[in-house]
Parts: structure tokens; C-alpha cells; sequence
């Protein structure tokens, strides 16, 4: 006998929702989405339950292509049809191939050894363990504003002191330092240390670019004492800010570039650390030094192969968004002055910095309220991250300036009338 299971409504799978995930974010959830639940999505539009179509330019920098880019879909759907999990004990085509590919995708005659995981912490866990092993030092250096993720190694390489603190006594020696040109000279006199792992374009931080010509000395500084240079571009890389490889094109030389969030193309979970042979020469030595269950699953692999191929496919577009927002995002700050400190953007990452922690949750607030998501920053409250996909149409990107328009004009009128 067959059982048609019914299919609970919007109300009750929030209900559900609340009760056994995490109330503060089911409560966002339930707000931003008026009662709605996610239904489907397809470029930068997602359609709610309950009718409403949203804009999404947020998804925590991870739709660079859009939802279900077709392309990147198709590849999954193959790798459903052949092998979507490996034995992890005979060759995979798939993982080979996206191997091959991204050791010819940043600085192709040294970054060469590939190691692969899901989400972002995965890979920095991966590059902090082979440091570590490579240097036999326990000491890292990371930078003022940094964020790497929230597992315990990436924890410790984030500066956020709300999120370290109760932790602690569990998270290794890190120094954060301040963004200024002798932080690391100054640092390796005070005790070596095995890496200095830095954020190009600090995402989380606020969209905040560090100066290329600090990264340059920061680089060459860790360099001169044998410590590892490890660029985390798993938010900023892959054209979001512009090139693919921001520490490429700024001249880091980096022993190792992170990738993830829109890798495995806004479809499925992939990140990828691009490493040097001295930096990978503990996995040399010991295979099962560092290992995970998933990594270099080939359904992942097989998006990111895909999503590879629409970085240049989608060149020109890079191109158009980046221009359009940035016009956008300058007129947003001249007409709003009250309340955008700051309006910037690099490429297809805008960034507004409100006048306040309640100005920024108030427009996160309203924006969705009036069909526009955006991204909080996690660890600067007060600005708001506009992420728009590569596949936004001109009116999408206008429709979204016109929220926006509205939106300021109203956290104005609100907080003159505090
Ligand atoms: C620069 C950077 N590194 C690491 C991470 C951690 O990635 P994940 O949340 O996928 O573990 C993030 C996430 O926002 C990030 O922005």
C-alpha cells in the first residue's frame, strides 16, 4: 500500500524549522521571507512560497553564477547518472580532472599540488596543518579584521573577539596583526612562525582591499624567515573582486591560494587549496597526514570543472556588473549621506558601510521586505554586502538600485525620527 505524505504548508516547516534549528536565524529566515520558504531559484531570482520573487544578491558570496547556472547543473546531473561518489580507493576522472585544472588556474609553474575539501574552513584547516608540519612551528600569523571560518583552526585565524573568546583557551598562537607595512618584520623578531595567511580583499571584514603594496612587503617578509605566504581568496577570488586570483595580480607569490564559496558554481559544496611542492611536502611524506571523507568528491568536482569554464565564458559580463554597480553603489552614497559612511566596490563586491549597527539591520530588513537579499558582514555589522551573480540582467541590477534608493531614504526617516 502506498501513503501519500502530505506536504506540510509554509507556517508549519518554519514552525518545524524553529523548533529544531537555530531560533535567531529560523526568526531571520521567517522575516526575510514573510512567511515564504525558499521554492526555486534561477539566475539572480529566488521564488518564495507564498508568490514572492526576490533579488538575491547575498547568499554569502557563493551564487557568482547565479542559481543553477545550466551549464554547472548539467554536470551534475552527469555525474549523478555515472559516479557521483568515489570508492576513494581507485582513480577518479572526475577529481583528476578538476586536480589538472586548477593546477594551470594561478601561477600554474609553482601552485601545482591541489588539495581538495567542501566549505572554506575546510581548506584553511588543510594549509594550517601542512605549515605547521612543514615549519615544525606551532606559531601563525594572520591580519587585524581577518576572517578564515569558524572551525577551530579557522578560528584561530579569525579576528573576531565576540566569536574567539569563549573558545579561547582551545585556539592555537595566532597574532593578528595591525595593517601596517613592518607588522611582519616586527612579528619575526618576536618568535618565528610557520605562515602568515591574509585575506586580499577582507570579505567579512567589510569589503576592505589591504593595500597591494602592504601585501607585497607583508610576503616578502614572511618569506625571508622561511614562513609560508597562504592567500585566502575563498570570498574575494575567483572574479569576484576582479581578477581570479587577487594575490596573483597584486605579485604575492603566495605558497598557497584558497578557493570555495562559488566554486563548485552556487550548486554544490567545493573549495580547493592551490599549494606549493614545499607546502604540500608533508602529504608527500604522509599521505594520511590530512584526509576527509569528501574531498575531491566527484559530483563537487564535476560543478567545479563546470564553473571553471564560466569564468571566461562570462568575461564581458564580469565587465558590465562590475561597471553598473559601481555607478550604482557611488550614487546610492551621494544621495544618502546621512546614512552610508562609505559606498565602495571592487568588481562584482559592493560594500555599504552604514552609519550604524541599527541603520544596517534596518535596511538588511527592508530591502528583503521590499524584494532585495542582501549579506551581513559577520564581523563588521555595520555594512552591508551587495553580491550580485555574473548572469544579473540590467533591469535586475536596476530594480535592485531602485530598492536600495527606497530603502535609504527610509532608515533616514526612521533614525531622524529616533
Ligand atoms: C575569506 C574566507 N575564508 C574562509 C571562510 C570560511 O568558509 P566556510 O564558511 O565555507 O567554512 C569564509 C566564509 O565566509 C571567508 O569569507
Amino acid at each position: 500500500m502506498t501513503e501519500t505524505l502530505a506536504v506540510p504548508g509554509a507556517a508549519e516547516l518554519i514552525r518545524a524549522a524553529a523548533s529544531h534549528l537555530v531560533p535567531g536565524i529560523t526568526d531571520l529566515h521567517r522575516l526575510l521571507g514573510a512567511g515564504g520558504t525558499e521554492e526555486s531559484a534561477e539566475g539572480a531570482e529566488v521564488r518564495l512560497s507564498n508568490g514572492r520573487t526576490l533579488l538575491d544578491f547575498g547568499s554569502y558570496a557563493v551564487t557568482l553564477f547565479g542559481h543553477r547556472p545550466p551549464e554547472v547543473v548539467d554536470a551534475v546531473h552527469r555525474a549523478l547518472d555515472t559516479m557521483p561518489t568515489s570508492t576513494r580507493l581507485v582513480a577518479n576522472p572526475v577529481t583528476a580532472a578538476l586536480a589538472s585544472r586548477l593546477a594551470g588556474l594561478v601561477a600554474p609553474e609553482r601552485l601545482r599540488r591541489i588539495w581538495l575539501g567542501l566549505t572554506g574552513s575546510d581548506v584553511v584547516e588543510a594549509v594550517l596543518k601542512l605549515s605547521i608540519a612543514a615549519t615544525g612551528t606551532t606559531s601563525v600569523l594572520a591580519a587585524q579584521g581577518a576572517f578564515h571560518g569558524k572551525s577551530m583552526g579557522a578560528l584561530a585565524l579569525t579576528a573576531d573577539g565576540e566569536r574567539r573568546t569563549p573558545f579561547a583557551g582551545f585556539l592555537g598562537d595566532v597574532r593578528h596583526l595591525p595593517l601596517e607595512p613592518d607588522a611582519v618584520r616586527r612579528a619575526a623578531q618576536e618568535r618565528p612562525f610557520a605562515a602568515l595567511i591574509v585575506e586580499p580583499v577582507q570579505g567579512e571584514g567589510g569589503g576592505r582591499p589591504l593595500p597591494p603594496a602592504l601585501l607585497r612587503q607583508w610576503a616578502e617578509d614572511a618569506r625571508r624567515v622561511g614562513a609560508f605566504v597562504i592567500a585566502d581568496e575563498i570570498q574575494c577570488g575567483l572574479r569576484r573582486c576582479g581578477p581570479v586570483s587577487v594575490s596573483e595580480s597584486v605579485g604575492m607569490d603566495a605558497d598557497a591560494v584558497l578557493f570555495g564559496k562559488p566554486l563548485g558554481g552556487g550548486v554544490l559544496p567545493l573549495s580547493a587549496a592551490l599549494c606549493s611542492e614545499r607546502l604540500y611536502a608533508p602529504l608527500l611524506a604522509d599521505p594520511f597526514l590530512h584526509t576527509s571523507t569528501f574531498s575531491g568528491h566527484p559530483a563537487s568536482c564535476a560543478a567545479g570543472l563546470a564553473a571553471l569554464d564560466l569564468l571566461d565564458a562570462h568575461l564581458d559580463d564580469f565587465a558590465r556588473v562590475g561597471r553598473r554597480l559601481a555607478e550604482g553603489v557611488a550614487l546610492l552614497a551621494a544621495q544618502h549621506p546621512g546614512v552610508v559612511a562609505e559606498g565602495r566596490t571592487l568588481g562584482l563586491f559592493g560594500a555599504l558601510e552604514l552609519a550604524d549597527r541599527s541603520c544596517s539591520s534596518l535596511a538588511l530588513m527592508e530591502a528583503g521586505r521590499r524584494g532585495l537579499l542582501l549579506a551581513p558582514c559577520l564581523s563588521e555589522p555595520t555594512v552591508l554586502r551587495i553580491l550580485p551573480p555574473v548572469v544579473v540582467t540590467d533591469e535586475q541590477l536596476d530594480r535592485a538600485m531602485g530598492i536600495l534608493d527606497t530603502v535609504l531614504a527610509s532608515v533616514a526617516r526612521r533614525t531622524a525620527a529616533r
